[in-house]
């Protein structure tokens, strides 16, 4: 058995791609780092709870003496780092937090990963690390999209973490020739994200027939891909992709949170207004490299993945899960 050691698990991405992942490679034990801080939830991976193919861990990456000792038990052939502070709001009122988990969590489970996987030269091994679009910041231009040569100009401390902790990935690259791929996502949505997000909490009120309010300064219209597009491009990119490189994961869908709202409504059938903020600022990807070289596809059109995250928040809430 390969093994794959997954940091950040229990939250939104790295829990719907831990089930995508272990249902389509039985040859892989899954080993799940997590903390479980305000944003994970441990009743994402209850199914997988008795595999024999699952392990929980609960600690932090910041821990270098346990990171230390889940490396060298378990062995991973493969690291995905999920783990991170990732609220932005959050980040504007506490930044150092963000600092601490997203910069120096991802440099200790590198020098761990170096240590371990050095001794053979890394022969095998593959360590993904997730970034985000935001680290290109925004633009006003119509026609630009961010290629994984642009410039980084990340615009809120979240942004500027996750900017250094792909500065300090690639710095392990180029001085120790280390086997590190970074996949930089644009905005995720779908089932099992925490409810205090944009998309769920939107699809709350308007299961509870209350008001879904956008506020007016969130206007750059950001680019959304379903969870599990996102799930296949990074499955492509552990598999195929070239160590050193980065990859961009965009969808092609660039809406404001004000259309993703009327988008909502329009799904649920019900009424909404027309008043349109205008919105100028956005931040799209260029995702030529994982499409061309990887040869990986949006499967899910935006309001297909709409209904389908509806559905599953409808039935989560009748079900009295979420
Ligand atoms: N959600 C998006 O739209 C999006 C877009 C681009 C990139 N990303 C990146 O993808 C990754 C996952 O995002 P998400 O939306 O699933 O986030 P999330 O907040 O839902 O999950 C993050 C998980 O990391 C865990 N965690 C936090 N600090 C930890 C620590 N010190 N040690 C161990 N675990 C820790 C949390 O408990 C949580 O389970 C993050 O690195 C994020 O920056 C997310």
């Amino acid at each position: 058995m390969r093994v794959i050691l997954i940091t950040g698990g229990t939250g939104f991405i790295g829990s719907n791609f831990i089930k995508y992942f272990i249902r389509r490679n039985k040859d892989f034990v899954v080993i799940n780092m997590d903390n479980l801080g305000p944003m994970s939830n441990l009743n994402n991976l209850k199914e997988l709870e008795r595999s024999p193919r699952y392990h929980f861990v609960n600690g932090s990456i910041c821990n270098q003496e346990l990171v230390n000792y889940v490396i060298k038990r378990h062995r991973p052939d493969i690291i995905i780092n999920f783990a991170a502070e990732t609220n932005v709001n959050k980040s504007l009122a506490n930044p150092m937090i963000f600092s601490q988990t997203n910069i120096l969590g991802t440099l200790t489970l590198l020098e761990s990963a170096r240590y371990f996987w050095g001794k053979n030269n890394f022969k095998g091994k593959r360590f993904i690390q997730l970034s985000t679009s935001q680290v290109y910041g925004s633009t006003y231009k119509e026609d630009d999209f961010f290629t994984e040569e642009s410039p980084i100009s990340p615009q809120n401390p979240y942004a500027a973490s996750k900017a250094s902790a792909d500065l300090v990935v690639k710095s392990f690259y180029d001085s120790y020739g280390f086997p590190a791929i970074i996949a930089r996502c644009c905005q995720n949505y779908g089932p099992f994200q925490n409810t205090e997000e944009f998309i769920p909490s939107c699809i709350i009120n308007i299961l509870n027939n209350r008001d879904i309010s956008t506020k007016p300064d969130v206007l750059t219209k950001k680019e959304w891909i379903h969870v599990l597009d996102n799930c296949v491009g990074l499955i492509r990119i552990i598999f195929y992709g070239k160590t050193g490189e980065i990859y961009n994961i965009g969808s092609g869908y660039e809406l404001s949170n004000y259309e993703i709202a009327q988008e909502l409504l329009k799904l649920s059938g019900k009424t909404y207004d027309t008043v349109k903020p205008e919105s100028n600022i956005r931040c799209g990807l260029n995702s030529y490299k994982l499409k061309n070289n990887l040869k990986w596809g949006v499967k899910y059109p935006i309001a297909e993945g709409l209904i389908d995250t509806i559905h599953w928040y409808k039935s989560a809430f009748l079900n009295k899960n979420i």
